[in-house]
């Protein structure tokens, strides 16, 4: 069987996630083991509470990131086009889907180009781990980066989306190597993250010297790549253990923080409130992604973005208000308390 063009696939991608169909089941993201402490008595106004922080060198309103969907396709121009304009709006920052299909079909380039609606944010361009390996280098980076005026890059490694996908890239080997030579040399800010399966904190020893400036670990919990995979592959899932394998996202935030102190993080997969945003900054994360979230809105307008961000960036104030924690350092500096088990 012929396998798809890259644009049929992002077109079954954005159904089957608009869906819902492609969440895991069985595995969560570890946020709802702990609470924040409480603080009846905090010592300070909701009006007070200053979310503002500095990423990768950009000033955020709040250390929310759009996370990485698309482009390439029919519907995603339009879909980043309402996304950056959220994220203009709110002072957020953006990360850009896939920009393969660009480099490979450059009459696909203007669904990514974003920077008219959104010329201050911090905008994350975005290519795979496994194209380096294939013949992909610095020159690709750069080009990627460059011609929709993005800030920085991320990379996204998917060894599991890939093994299941029709057609997926397979040769990850040597593909550490090929990042220490690449990455250096890009000239900007590159970023690691993975697709929903999670970073561990082996992954995170053998990234350490390789140069990323931060790493998102793009948890398990929220949205499943390989089930999403499965879905547009077959229209079921057959591979019921390998769809709901991956690292819950709080724990891969724990596990990477831990063996990188210093590394700024993000917290990605399956943060669905601004409560999970809290912990997750809490935990040892600099600023959170949030992806399948916003499809929906993001088809429709950029107030219905602005709509679904500012009920996260709400709930984020007011769970940093009953902390009693003015600001994010006051955040970091809270500790999150694991629930008993039942
Ligand atoms: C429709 C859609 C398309 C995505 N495309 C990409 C992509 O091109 N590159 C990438 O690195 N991640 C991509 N992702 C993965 C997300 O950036 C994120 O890591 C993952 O969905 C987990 O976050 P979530 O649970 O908030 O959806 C995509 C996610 C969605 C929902």
């Amino acid at each position: 069987m012929r396998a798809p063009s890259i644009s049929e696939r992002k077109r079954k991608h954005l159904e089957v996630c608009l869906s819902g169909a492609a969440a895991y089941a069985t595995r969560t993201t570890w946020f709802e083991r702990y609470d924040l402490p409480y603080t009846a008595l905090p010592e300070l106004d909701l009006a007070d509470v200053d979310t503002r922080t500095v990423f990768l060198g950009k000033p955020l309103a709040a250390p929310v990131l759009i996370g990485a969907m698309t482009g390439g396709t029919e519907h995603a121009g339009l879909i980043n086009r309402h996304l950056a304009e959220a994220a203009q709006r709110l002072g957020l920052g953006m990360m850009l889907g896939s920009q393969r299909a660009m480099l490979e079909r450059p009459e696909t380039r203007p669904s990514f180009l974003v920077r008219a609606v959104a010329p201050d944010v911090l905008l994350i361009g975005n290519l795979g781990v496994a194209q380096l390996v294939r013949g992909y280098g610095v020159e690709e980076l750069v080009e990627a980066r460059t011609s929709v005026g993005a800030d920085a890059m991320a990379l996204h490694t998917n060894p599991l989306q890939e093994a299941l996908q029709s057609g997926g890239d397979e040769a990850f080997a040597g593909v550490i190597e090929r990042l220490r030579e690449v990455v250096p040399a890009v000239g900007a800010p590159v970023l690691l993250k993975e697709v929903g399966h999670g970073l561990s904190a082996a992954l995170a020893r053998a990234v350490a010297d390789v140069g990323f400036a931060a790493l998102d670990v793009a948890g398990a919990g929220g949205t499943s790549w390989a089930k999403v995979e499965d879905l547009v592959r077959y229209g079921e899932v057959r591979h019921a253990d390998l769809v709901e394998w991956g690292i819950p996202t709080a724990s891969a935030l724990q596990q990477v923080r831990e063996v990188l102190p210093d590394m700024p993080l993000v917290a990605s997969g399956g943060v669905r409130s601004g409560v999970d945003a809290a912990k997750a900054l809490a935990l040892g994360a600099q600023v959170v992604a949030i992806a399948q979230p916003l499809l929906a809105s993001a088809l429709e307008s950029a107030d219905a973005v602005v709509d679904v961000l500012a009920r996260y960036l709400r709930e984020l104030r007011v769970a940093m208000f009953c902390c009693g924690a003015r600001d994010l350092s006051a955040l970091a500096e809270v500790t999150p308390s694991l629930r008993p088990r039942a």
